[in-house]
């Protein structure tokens, strides 16, 4: 059987798979084979993918919320198609009718304060733009940051992350990117009181270290010494954004206006790459100063603006926010019910909204559920900076009856990821790079 796409076609998934390795990425394309999920996603549709063997899997990966409104959401496709024949991307040095309409879209369902935008095309560009923003605004050159947080791999974003991706190349920079414990204030007081730090960014629920939820008090503790030590408050929405935990921006939920504001993957509809960095009146001086202070072809890429403005009025719908209460209400009451059965093995639910991390009792223990769930009809995928934990994240718009399924798949990998578990002995288990 051949593949065939029109522009290219292959013989076989090996095929496939073979040239993937020589002309891409042969570290990642071994990485998923030797995990167990040779993933490669062929045909996709709502929150289903097909590998190219034809499998069918229900997502809850969802690229960190990129596939929050399904794959290919009919109406973000028929908006950016529509789009097509009129827009492309745009010339980034002009003012713009797709950016203008976004920026001031966003600005009015943001927090009150934040009131200018600035575009990316992806979550790391974007973050890069915050930080530089910080600088500008405060002259302090000195970002903190959580210890296993996910900020990106550009410039600036991976040196605020964590040590295994910036070591990588030479961009750890400690002096300027001090890390702290998260949930710990006395920390944070500590790296802020010397009065040289430009900004703390703080995913609002920490994706990448899988979803540990903030204690009561922490963020808002957090915004309270940045203000007492002249740092800017950066909240980095990329995962948590967009009606994800049941409210448009997770950060209100803490009552906090964040100086500034990092928005990305589901902005896409997961359809057209943009991104865009939320910033207040104090914050937006170099916009006045030099507008050119930061320059991107394709940032705010006009058709990714249109897939934009639609995925944001799909999020922000009072249908969608109960929506996505009651997926999260199913969800976790059947998590839970699946969660008695196993207490020595399925340990942790972290659950806000949608955003949800599944916790094993064992350092690998994701991984083993990961695969299980692929077998069964499922792809989530583990938390790459602590492989103990799920990262299960249902759609915002996912049908109940597909609650339902996703809860009978999930309790037959968690049994049988636990089986596996058990008699695996520890010293066989692979621990990734
Ligand atoms: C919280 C957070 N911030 C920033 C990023 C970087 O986004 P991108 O991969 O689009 O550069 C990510 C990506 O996973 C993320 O999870």
């Amino acid at each position: 059987m051949t593949f065939d796409y029109g522009e290219f076609s292959f013989a076989s998934k090996e095929e496939m798979l073979e040239k993937s390795r020589e002309f891409w990425n042969p570290g990642k394309t071994d990485f998923w084979v030797e995990s167990g999920v040779p993933l490669v996603i062929d045909r996709r549709e709502d929150y289903f993918i097909y590998d190219m063997s034809g499998k069918r899997l229900l997502d809850v990966h969802l690229n960190g919320g990129t596939y929050s409104l399904g794959h290919r959401n009919a109406e973000v496709t028929a908006a950016v198609t529509a789009a097509m024949a009129h827009f492309d991307i745009g010339n980034h040095h002009f003012p713009s009718l797709a950016r203008t309409a976004l920026a001031e879209a966003l600005v009015s369902t943001a927090p009150a304060g934040l009131t200018k935008v600035i575009y990316g095309s992806g979550g790391g560009e974007a973050v890069d733009i915050a930080l530089k923003t910080a600088r500008h605004t405060t002259q302090r050159r000195k970002i903190v940051s959580i210890i296993k947080a996910y900020h990106g791999h550009t410039g600036l974003a991976v040196g605020a992350g964590d040590d295994r991706f910036s070591k990588l190349f030479l961009a750890d920079r400690p002096e300027e990117f001090p890390h702290v414990p998260f949930n710990d204030l006395d920390a944070m007081e500590e790296a802020l009181r010397g009065r040289d730090v430009a900004a703390v960014i703080m995913e609002t629920i920490p994706a990448t270290y899988g979803f540990p939820l903030p204690e009561a008090g922490y963020l808002e503790g957090v915004k309270t010494l940045c203000e007492r030590f002249g740092s800017l408050y950066i909240a980095d929405e990329v995962q948590t954004g967009l009606m994800r935990t049941g409210e448009l921006w997770a950060i209100s939920k803490h009552g906090i206006t964040p100086d500034i504001m990092v928005i990305g993957k589901g902005i896409s509809g997961g359809m057209y790459p943009v991104s865009a960095v939320l910033v207040t009146e104090q914050a937006a001086g170099w916009l006045t100063e030099d507008g050119f202070g930061h320059i991107s072809t394709f940032g705010g890429a006009e058709l990714g603006c249109i897939a934009g403005l639609k995925a944001l009025e799909i999020s922000n719908r009072p249908e969608t926010r109960s929506m996505v209460h009651y997926i999260s209400d199913l969800v976790v009451r059947g998590l839970r019910e699946i969660q008695a059965d196993y207490p020595d093995w399925f340990v942790g639910i972290r659950a806000n909204g949608v955003v949800m991390g599944l916790e094993f009792a064992h350092p690998q223990g994701a991984k083993y559920v990961m695969r299980h769930l692929y077998d069964n009809g499922v792809w989530a995928i583990f938390s790459t900076l602590d492989p103990r934990v799920l990262q299960f994240k249902p759609g915002i718009l996912l049908h109940p009856g597909l609650c339902e399924d996703l809860l009978d798949r999930t309790e037959v990998a968690i049994r049988k990821a636990w089986a596996e578990v058990r008699q695996t002995s520890p010293s066989r288990d692979k621990v990734p790079a």
